[in-house]
């Protein structure tokens, strides 16, 4: 039977350092809480149990995950220390198998390094997770006999100029006997320089008892760098965004400069497809191959078919486009836009709630909501769906091979049945025939000896 995995994720600091009415563990990384990544990770080990130790801005916290029904929570009402937090979680948490312990302000802990930490744990053996950084000062440091045991941590205000030397330090994270915990917890004393109860006291006490302590190293620091300002935040997230490219790259994606590029959610992006600078990716993205995506676009779970050509600063969002496309510069499709295969978007032209169908093209300065449009259809320049009576909103039907001369107000409900030419700068409040042309608007006149008035002297 595989063992009970708790994890109990400490969160109750205060962040003074953010300089925020925000408690720090709800600043995002991405697209997601700092408290938030640390939850989805310890969900991905497929943790029986998780309990977040909360205090300062409470409300707001548990407020943030309401409706997360498999997170219990434990308020730390005074801030005592990591070991008092423990404690305070206990009541929450099953008294077997392994109790892993995270911090809420460490989001960039792979799922791969918990994984081993709950391997590493037994009854009688606990793992803890270390690393060796050049400059030790404020972490607790690692202490070791003359086998390379572990027999303690050390916190920097407590060390002596000996210990102040080692290098190897306490990430905090660590997995510990679940049996064991409340007895340990209870014989924390708060007499050290900080005047708190430390949970690094365990390591002592257990070493006392025969307990094993098993260390892994981490390769890479950012996996257990906290937050503590903005500037961390700001260094966390530049990491974050850089794996990020780099899955991108290794999946055969050129980016122009990968460190202008912001995922924030999921994006798949289809081999040979190239990507400018300063694009942003949104929720879900899906992109096919070759596709080409210009500066300055912004993506927002946005479908994006093979060969398709995004030119610069385009926004999509809620759409879904096809295959051989040409899209923008500035574009803008809004949610419900559906383009088909080889349809052309060009300039400063809005699309909303529409299906655009194989090879039509709507070039410039046009707007086209709640809409269906038909196949090889034309829509001139400045052309408006006027879909809106101040009230409701209705459809326009633009069937296959029509031509839309430019400046043409097509008002809802209204059907230009295939085939059909509207004449430039029409207003069309009936539906037209197939195959005919309609113009509607006032007919050129000539006025012969018309005079320019002059200014009188
Ligand atoms: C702690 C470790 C130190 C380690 C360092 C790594 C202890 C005594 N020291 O020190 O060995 O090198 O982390 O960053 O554990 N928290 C609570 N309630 C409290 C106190 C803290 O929930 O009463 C939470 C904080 O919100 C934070 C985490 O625990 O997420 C760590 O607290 P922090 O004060 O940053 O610990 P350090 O003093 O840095
Ligand atoms: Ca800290």
């Amino acid at each position: 039977m595989p063992k009970k995995v708790n994890i109990v994720i400490l969160a109750a600091g205060k962040g003074t350092r953010m300089r925020s009415s925000l408690p720090k563990v709800l600043h995002s990384l991405s697209h997601k809480t700092l408290l938030g990544h640390v939850v989805d990770t310890s969900r991905s080990v497929d943790a029986d149990n998780i309990c977040v130790v909360y205090g300062h801005g409470g409300d707001q916290v548990l407020d943030t995950f309401s409706g997360q029904d498999d997170v219990a929570w434990a308020e730390q009402k005074e801030q005592l220390g990591t070991g008092h937090a423990l404690k305070v979680a206990i009541p929450k948490l099953e008294k077997e198998g392994v109790t892993l312990v995270l911090y809420g302000d460490v989001p960039l802990t792979r799922k791969e390094t918990l994984e081993k930490l709950i391997a590493d744990c037994g009854e009688n053996s606990i793992a803890l997770l270390t690393a060796k950084v050049a400059d030790p000062t404020g972490y607790g440091r690692i202490v070791r006999d003359s086998s390379a045991k572990v027999t303690a941590i050390v916190e920097h205000k407590d060390a002596n100029a000996e210990q102040l030397k080692i290098d190897e330090i306490n990430t905090g994270i660590l997995a510990l006997p679940a049996g064991k915990i409340e007895k340990w917890v209870n014989a924390f004393s708060n007499d050290n320089a900080q005047g708190e109860y430390y949970l690094t006291d365990v390591i002592e006490l257990a070493v006392n008892e025969g307990c094993s302590v098993n260390t892994t190293c981490v390769d890479d620091f950012y996996e257990t760098l906290g937050v503590n300002s903005r500037q961390q935040l700001a260094e966390l997230e530049r990491y974050y965004q850089l794996q990020e490219a780099e899955k991108l790259m290794a999946a055969g994606v050129t980016l122009r400069d990968p460190a202008r590029l912001d995922v924030r959610g999921s994006v798949t992006v289809g081999q040979d497809s190239i990507i400018d600078v300063n694009v942003i990716f949104e929720g879900d993205c899906e992109i096919g191959a070759n596709v080409n995506i210009g500066a300055n676009c912004h993506f927002k779970n946005a479908k994006i078919g093979a060969n398709t050509t995004i030119l610069a600063n385009s926004i999509i969002e809620d759409s879904s486009i096809g295959e051989y496309a040409n899209i923008g510069p500035y574009a803008r499709l809004r949610p419900g836009t559906d383009l088909a295969d080889k349809t052309k978007v060009g300039n400063f032209v809005e699309i909303k709630n529409a299906n655009i169908d194989v090879g039509s093209k709507v070039n410039h300065l046009s707007y086209v909501g709640d809409a269906k449009v038909g196949k090889g259809v034309n829509i001139g320049a400045g052309s408006i769906t006027c879909n809106y009576d101040g009230v409701n909103k209705h459809q326009t039907v633009i069937e296959d091979k029509c031509f839309i001369g430019s400046n043409s107000a097509l008002v809802a409900p209204v059907k230009i049945a295939k085939g059909s030419t509207v004449g430039a700068g029409s207003t069309i409040t009936v539906s037209t025939d197939e195959e005919t042309l309609t113009v509607a608007r006032a007919k050129q006149r000539a006025i012969k000896g018309w005079k320019r008035p002059v200014k009188k002297k």
